[in-house]
C-alpha cells in the first residue's frame, strides 16, 4: 500500500521541510512520529553570516566562512549580508566603502552563491538593525563589551577606539537576534561574539519576560582558523593575506613568501608545524593530503615543492570563480537588483521581529507594523 502523502496526491513524500520557527506549534509530537514513519523529514534551520567591506576577501573568510555558506544555501534558509556598518568603524572614504561592498557582491557571486536560494544584501539596507543594537545596548552590561577579545585586538592594531568599534559586539548580535537566526556559520575569530549574542538574547528576553529573541549558535568547519603567511590568523589587519582574487602571479608570489622553519631538504619534517601543510589540507583531497604528511615525515622534500603544489590548488580553485567574476563585473545593475531585492526581503524578516521587540519593551507600535 503507497503511503499517505500529506496534500492526498499519490507518491513518497520524501522529505518535510520543518522551519524550526513555529515548528513546535503547527505538529505535535505525536505528528511528528508518524512523520518520520514514512517521510524523511528535514529540519531546516535559518542561517545568518556577515563579512565586512573593509579590504579585499582573503584564503581566511573564503575556507573559514564562505565555502560553508555557499554549501549551506542547497539545504537551508540563508540570509548572508555585507556588514558595511560594521565597516564604517575602520574605512572613512564613502566611495571606497561603495566600491569595496560591490566587490564583496561580485566576490560571493563569483564564489557560487546563488540569489535564488539564499538572500545576499546590505546590512544598511535593513535600517531596524540600528534600533535593536541600542535597545540591546540598554540590556547588557558595559562589563560584558569590556572583554571583548577583538576590540583590544583592534586598538592594540593601531583602530581608533571610537565607540562605534566598543559596541561593535551590540550590532553584531542585533545582526544575528534580528533575524531570529539558528546557526552562524564563522571563524573561530567570531564565536566570543556569538557567545556574547547569546547573552545577549538571554538579558532581552528576562528583563522583558518574553521569548522574542532565539538563542543563536556558532557554527565552525575545519578551516576555522586560516593561517596567514607569517603563521598568524589569516587578517587583513595583519598584512598577511592570500586574496582570493588578486591576478594568479601575484597570488603564487604571495604563497611563495609563506614563512616555513630552516629544516634541510634530507631532513624529516612535521606536516602540523608548517604554515603551507595547514593551508594545503584545506584544498586538498584527503588523499593527497595523507600523501604530502607521509612525504614531510620522510623527509627529502623541500618546502618549495609543497608551496608549488598550494598554488596549484589554489588556481583550481578559483579558476572558474575568477571567469563568473570577471562577467559578473561587467553588469553592474545586475549586482545592484540582487542586493536590493534580498534587501527588502530581509528587511520584511526583520520588522516581524522588530513588531515583537517593540512590543515586549513596551515602545508604541505602529499601525503599519506587520501583525
Ligand atoms: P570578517 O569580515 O572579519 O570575516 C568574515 C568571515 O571570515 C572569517 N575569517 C576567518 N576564518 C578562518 N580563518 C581566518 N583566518 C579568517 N579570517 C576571517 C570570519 O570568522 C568571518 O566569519 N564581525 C564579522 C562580520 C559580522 C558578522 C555579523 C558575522 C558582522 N555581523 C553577524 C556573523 C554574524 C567580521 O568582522 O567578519
Amino acid at each position: 500500500m503507497q503511503p499517505a502523502t500529506a496534500d492526498d496526491t499519490p507518491g513518497i513524500v520524501r522529505v518535510v521541510r520543518i522551519s524550526p520557527i513555529g515548528a513546535k506549534d503547527a505538529l505535535t509530537a505525536d505528528a511528528l512520529a508518524a512523520l518520520s514513519y514514512w517521510a524523511e523529514v528535514v529540519r531546516i534551520m535559518r542561517i545568518l553570516s556577515g563579512i565586512q567591506p573593509s579590504g579585499k576577501l582573503h584564503l581566511g573568510n573564503y575556507l573559514g566562512a564562505i565555502r560553508q555558506h555557499i554549501e549551506l544555501q542547497n539545504h537551508h534558509e540563508c540570509l548572508f549580508f555585507i556588514a558595511n556598518l560594521h565597516s564604517l568603524t575602520t574605512v572613512n572614504d564613502p566611495q571606497r566603502l561603495a566600491d569595496l561592498t560591490r566587490d564583496v557582491a561580485l566576490d560571493y557571486l563569483a564564489l557560487g552563491l546563488d540569489p535564488g536560494k539564499a538572500l545576499l544584501f546590505r546590512q544598511s539596507d535593513v535600517p531596524e538593525v540600528t534600533e535593536l543594537t541600542w535597545i540591546l545596548a540598554t540590556v547588557t552590561g558595559k562589563g560584558l563589551l569590556d572583554r571583548a577579545h577583538s576590540y583590544k585586538d583592534k586598538v592594540a592594531h593601531g583602530i581608533t577606539p571610537t565607540m562605534g568599534l566598543y559596541c561593535y559586539p551590540l550590532l553584531m548580535a542585533a545582526d544575528i537576534l534580528i533575524y531570529r537566526s539558528n546557526l552562524v556559520p564563522v571563524g573561530r575569530d567570531q564565536v566570543q561574539h556569538i557567545e556574547m549574542t547569546q547573552d545577549i538574547a538571554g538579558y532581552f528576553n528576562n528583563t522583558y519576560h518574553c521569548d522574542a529573541l532565539v538563542r543563536p549558535e556558532p557554527k565552525l568547519n575545519d578551516a576555522a582558523v586560516v593561517p596567514g603567511l607569517d603563521g598568524q590568523k589569516m587578517s587583513k589587519s595583519y598584512g598577511n593575506t592570500i586574496d582570493l582574487f588578486d591576478d594568479p602571479k601575484s597570488a603564487r608570489k604571495r604563497i611563495m613568501a609563506i614563512k616555513t622553519d630552516s629544516t634541510p631538504v634530507e631532513d624529516p619534517k612535521d606536516p602540523d608545524k608548517c604554515n603551507v601543510f595547514a593551508i594545503l589540507r584545506l584544498l586538498a583531497a584527503n588523499d593527497e593530503t595523507r600523501e604530502w604528511a607521509r612525504r614531510y615525515r620522510a623527509g627529502g622534500m623541500g618546502y618549495g615543492q609543497v608551496k608549488t603544489r598550494l598554488s596549484e590548488l589554489f588556481d583550481q580553485t578559483m579558476a572558474s570563480a575568477r571567469e563568473r567574476r570577471q562577467t559578473l563585473a561587467a553588469d553592474p545593475d545586475y549586482i545592484e537588483d540582487v542586493l536590493s531585492t534580498a534587501g527588502r526581503r530581509a528587511r520584511a524578516l526583520a520588522q516581524s521581529v522588530m513588531h515583537d521587540v517593540r512590543r515586549a519593551c513596551g515602545l508604541t507600535v505602529s499601525a503599519q507594523s506587520p501583525q
